[in-house]
């Protein structure tokens, strides 16, 4: 049988350790892929014209200067990993002017739609990172997010393929340098095996306390947010979403 790219990618990978990658775009992620595809169905006409007209301007380049990219340092930033076709990525930028965001998505159809959405609702306030969210965490200072956003991460469902899972310790860990004390790592799944995977790492991770009290905060979906593709399109198979809020200790010890 001849080996697929991932499995020869996966050879000798220690859970969630970075690795040197050459992109097809010919820039360089350090990580094992947690996303499947970069490209999916031909982009229609409309699409590619949102690209060209808004993708520049907005798009953050590695390694990330975020004054640079956002005029100046935010105070006030948020971070959504994997925004897909970008509507919560969207909803949230719309309904916080105040707060910048950084959205990375290497799907390049779901950055056309997002830009849709940036389009239809005038934002102002969110840069796009088309790869993996991990390169930008280098650019990103220590206690300096107020929330990250990983909602419906792919599930990689095949035990071989776990690795390949973004949520593992050495992200937690990264994700915990990024937060303010206080702040909040924000994760959704609808898939049951992956709902375990992510409770047994962030429970022992010292620097994180889940937040819920009764069943309805990991039930229903967070006041301030809204259903995503994944997230309506799983409730319709009848697999409902699981939220995670996750608050940022003090201290990681
Ligand atoms: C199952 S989809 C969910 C999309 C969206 N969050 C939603 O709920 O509809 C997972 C998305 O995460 C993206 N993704 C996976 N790993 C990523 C990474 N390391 N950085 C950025 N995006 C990633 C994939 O490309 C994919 O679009």
């Amino acid at each position: 049988m001849i080996a697929s790219e991932d499995d020869r990618n996966e050879k000798d990978e220690a859970p969630g350790s970075p690795r040197r990658l050459v992109r097809s775009d010919g820039a360089h992620s350090e990580w094992l892929h947690s996303y499947g595809r970069r490209r999916g169905r031909r982009l229609k006409p409309n699409q590619t014209a949102l690209i060209e007209k808004h993708l520049d301007a907005l798009s953050v380049t590695v390694p990330l200067d975020l004054a640079a990219t956002f005029g100046k340092m935010p105070e006030r930033l948020r971070l959504e990993i994997g925004f897909g076709g970008g509507e919560h990525l969207a909803h949230q930028a719309a309904n916080n002017p105040d707060v910048s965001f950084l959205g990375a998505e290497p799907f390049m159809n779901g950055v056309a739609t997002m830009l849709r959405h940036f389009e239809q609702k005038g934002l102002r306030n969110v840069r796009l990172y088309r790869g993996d969210a991990r390169d930008l965490f280098s650019g990103i200072p220590d206690s300096s997010l107020e929330t990250i956003y990983v909602l419906h991460p792919d599930p990689w469902p095949k035990a071989r393929h776990n690795k390949r899972r973004l949520i593992q310790k050495p992200f937690l860990d990264q994700a915990w340098r990024m937060l303010k004390p206080g702040g909040e790592l924000r994760l959704a799944t609808d898939d049951p095996d992956y709902l375990i995977w992510m409770l047994q790492r962030v429970l022992i991770h010292p620097g994180f306390e889940w937040t819920a009290r009764t069943a309805d905060d990991w039930r229903l979906i967070p006041d301030d947010a809204i259903e995503t593709r994944y997230g309506i399109k799983s409730r319709l198979e009848g697999r409902p979403a699981t939220f995670l809020k996750l608050r940022r200790r003090e201290t990681a010890a």
